[in-house]
């Protein structure tokens, strides 16, 4: 009897002790309720002018969290705003990583400003209103007519309230939420609650073969080994997107101008009523931005024109041909601030032999036909060209291939 007690009590014992670790591991992979929402709110295409556009239209996972169009990504890489014809002036970076980055900020380096930080690819979602640039970035595209196109804030909170997580969202920031007089409150939270969802694990999700490495449970092959040691040594690419460590963000958060071409294909050029410069239009960057903060950055606007933000290499090639050619679905990607180059290879090719190749005598030559003619086009903005760490890397084409083969390595859900 009393031995069977023990034993009995022995196995109750082991069977909580196996719940509570089951529930303790999944535990690990479930949202928090205010993620949960963010995530909910991510993936509304209700929440848009005409209720066909989410966030995740421009930023699906399966893509890496970028646009996920073959057709558009092909050519101009500028994603459709929710009005038809509508169309911004960027290609969409990754939403995912984005959380890291800090509140937008300078240092003095070799008497030069050295800004840091912030969310878009000229840092204007800084961070100083909500202290989370993610979360300043995410009350952008709502209203941005050029994107999901809602008139005013309260036309966002009024769609999450009576959104069938509405409750949730009560739940999550208290019953008067939804109340009108609350409406600038309830468009931060709404805002917080996204950045919290892209802050999960399920958006950083450091699944990648890369990490898988350093638990032991994968190995890079030869070649992306050596592309790894190539991205740190004379590639030169660890300058900037730093790569110390499974947690390594693959970015520094600062700025550069690389001298990327115009894309030829950008529907910006064609579009009168949002860019009255047509075909003269040139993406200044971080520049343009500073230029604006007329009582503290615009004295630094000129030394920061053309540069763009060091974007996350996480997940570059997720969902690509290029990385996935066995995947069904896979697409074409874009990458740079205006999706000018159209494989990992292209931009790999680009660092290694910008300050190489003759210059293109248009300077509206798309990456095909420069690859065709053996030249590159002239930088979209000619001033501040980094000009000491790439350009002239003298990488051979198996070198530039191993290169691209590590990349390859950063995309999450990596099954080991
Ligand atoms: C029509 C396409 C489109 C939609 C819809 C869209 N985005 Fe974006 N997203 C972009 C583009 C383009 C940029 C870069 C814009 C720039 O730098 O000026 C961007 C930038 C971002 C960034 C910055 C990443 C970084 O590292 O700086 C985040 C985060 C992001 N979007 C999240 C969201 C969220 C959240 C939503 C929904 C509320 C959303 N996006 C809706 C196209 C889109
Ligand atoms: C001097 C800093 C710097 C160095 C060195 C550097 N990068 Fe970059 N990288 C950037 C910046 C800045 C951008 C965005 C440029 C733009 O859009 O105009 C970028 C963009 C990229 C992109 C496009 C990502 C996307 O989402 O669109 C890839 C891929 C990339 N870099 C890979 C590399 C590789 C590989 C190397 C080494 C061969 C390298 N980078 C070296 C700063 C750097």
């Amino acid at each position: 009897m009393k031995t069977a007690r023990i034993i009995q009590g022995t196995f109750v014992f082991l069977i909580s002790t196996a719940f509570v670790f089951l529930s303790g591991s999944a535990w690990a992979e479930q949202l928090t309720p205010e993620e949960e929402l963010g995530k909910s709110i991510f993936f509304d295409n209700n929440l848009s002018f005409n209720g066909n556009q989410s966030c995740a239209a421009c930023h699906d996972p399966a893509a890496g969290w970028t646009g996920p169009e073959t057709d558009i990504n092909a050519g101009g890489a500028v994603y459709e705003g929710s009005i038809a014809d509508r169309f911004g002036n960027r290609k969409p970076p990754s939403s995912a990583y984005a959380t890291p980055s800090p509140v937008l900020h300078f240092m003095i380096e070799k008497k030069e400003a050295l800004f840091i930080g912030g969310n878009f690819w000229d840092g204007r979602a800084t961070g100083e209103k909500l202290g989370n640039p993610a979360a300043d970035q995410a009350q952008g595209p709502f209203l941005n007519p050029l994107e999901q196109a809602l008139a005013t804030p309260a036309d966002v909170v009024e769609l999450v309230c009576t959104a069938s997580y509405g409750d949730l969202f009560r739940q999550v920031w208290g019953e008067e939420i939804c109340d009108p007089a609350n409406v600038d409150m309830a468009y931060n939270d709404i805002a917080l609650s996204i950045a919290a969802y892209e802050a999960s694990p399920e958006v950083n999700a450091f699944t990648s073969k890369y990490d898988h490495s350093f638990r032991g449970q994968a190995k890079l092959t030869k070649q992306e080994q050596r592309g790894f040691a190539l991205f740190r040594g004379k590639g030169k690419c660890h300058r900037c997107h730093i790569s110390n460590g499974q947690q390594a963000l693959f970015t520094d958060f600062t700025y550069d101008n690389l001298g990327v071409p115009r894309n030829p294909d950008n529907p910006f050029y064609t579009e009168p009523v949002y860019n009255p410069d047509g075909f003269g239009w040139v993406d200044e960057g971080l520049g343009a931005f500073l230029a604006t903060r007329l009582l503290d950055y615009a004295p630094y606007a000129e030394a920061n024109l053309g540069k763009q933000k060091v974007p996350t290499l996480r997940n570059v090639g997720k969902g690509s041909c290029e990385a996935e050619p066995d995947n069904d679905d896979c697409i074409v990607k874009a990458y740079a601030h205006n999706g000018y180059f159209k494989s990992l290879k292209g931009i790999v090719h680009f660092y290694n032999t910008r300050d190489v190749k003759p210059q293109c005598a248009d300077p509206f030559t798309s990456e095909t036909d420069a690859l065709d003619q053996g030249c590159w086009p002239e930088p979209e903005v000619e001033v501040n060209v980094n000009i000491d760490e790439l350009g002239d890397l003298g990488l051979s084409p198996e070198e530039e291939d191993a290169i691209v083969a590590f990349l390859i390595t950063l995309s999450d859900d990596f099954n080991p």
